[in-house]
């Protein structure tokens, strides 16, 4: 059995969430694009990331790939290691929160029960979560093949690939959904947008 350490206890800061949000004028929450690879998850987080940069807002993207070649680079595509993976970014997630930054996350998070979970430890502590629903057919993600992963995948090259002999499971309750293979990337941002302003996020 792993070592976890046992008699620790949260401590307390004298600069609140609230004198942080103050400070920078805006709300921490998280946003969570959840969808195949090749839905285009990092495409509109970085457009939202660049419009929100023009709103004089600060956001964070935390990306699959390149945490996965950082903080996570321990971590493969087991379903073990996956949860891990969604589980660590999670609370990262919720320190960026906590600082009072927009914080737009792209990972498959093919698990329900996973992302479930990250909503629950960020609602527990009082954050916001945003599930996004990246949204298109597996034919479509497969049409893009942007890395060239699938056409592996389907030539037994890559085992365990999403979609092709893993399972996604899409979100059931997902705040918004965007259908990314009849929508276009503006339209995307705005519908973002506008759920941010909608949910004062923005003022
Ligand atoms: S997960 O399931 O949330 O832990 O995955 P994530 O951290 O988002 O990493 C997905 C990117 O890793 C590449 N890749 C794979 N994806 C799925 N299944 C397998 N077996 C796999 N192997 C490598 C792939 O480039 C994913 O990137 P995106 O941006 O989603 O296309």
């Amino acid at each position: 059995t792993p070592q976890v350490a046992t008699n620790v206890t949260w401590h307390e800061g004298e600069v609140t969430r609230a004198d942080r949000f103050n400070r920078l004028g805006q709300k921490g929450v998280t946003l969570w694009f959840t969808g195949l690879s090749g839905s285009g998850k990092s495409t509109v987080a970085v457009a939202v990331e660049k419009a929100l940069h023009k709103l004089g807002k600060l956001s964070y993207r935390l990306d699959g790939d390149n945490i996965r070649l950082g903080i996570n680079k321990n971590l493969g595509f087991s379903a073990e290691d996956r949860t891990e993976n969604i589980r660590r970014i999670g609370e990262i997630s919720k320190l960026y929160c906590d600082t009072g930054i927009i914080t737009l996350n792209s990972f498959i998070s093919p698990y329900r029960e996973d992302r479930d979970q990250v909503r629950r430890i960020h609602e527990e502590g009082g954050y916001n979560f945003i599930e996004v629903h990246v949204d298109c057919s597996l034919a479509c993600a497969e049409r893009r093949d942007p890395k060239g992963l699938y056409k592996k995948a389907r030539a037994g090259e890559i085992k365990n690939f999403t979609g092709i002999d893993d399972p996604y499971e899409p979100p059931l309750t997902a705040e918004i959904t965007l259908h990314t293979d009849k929508m276009s990337l503006e339209e995307e941002v705005e519908i973002i947008l506008n759920y941010l302003q909608e949910h004062r996020y923005l003022i």
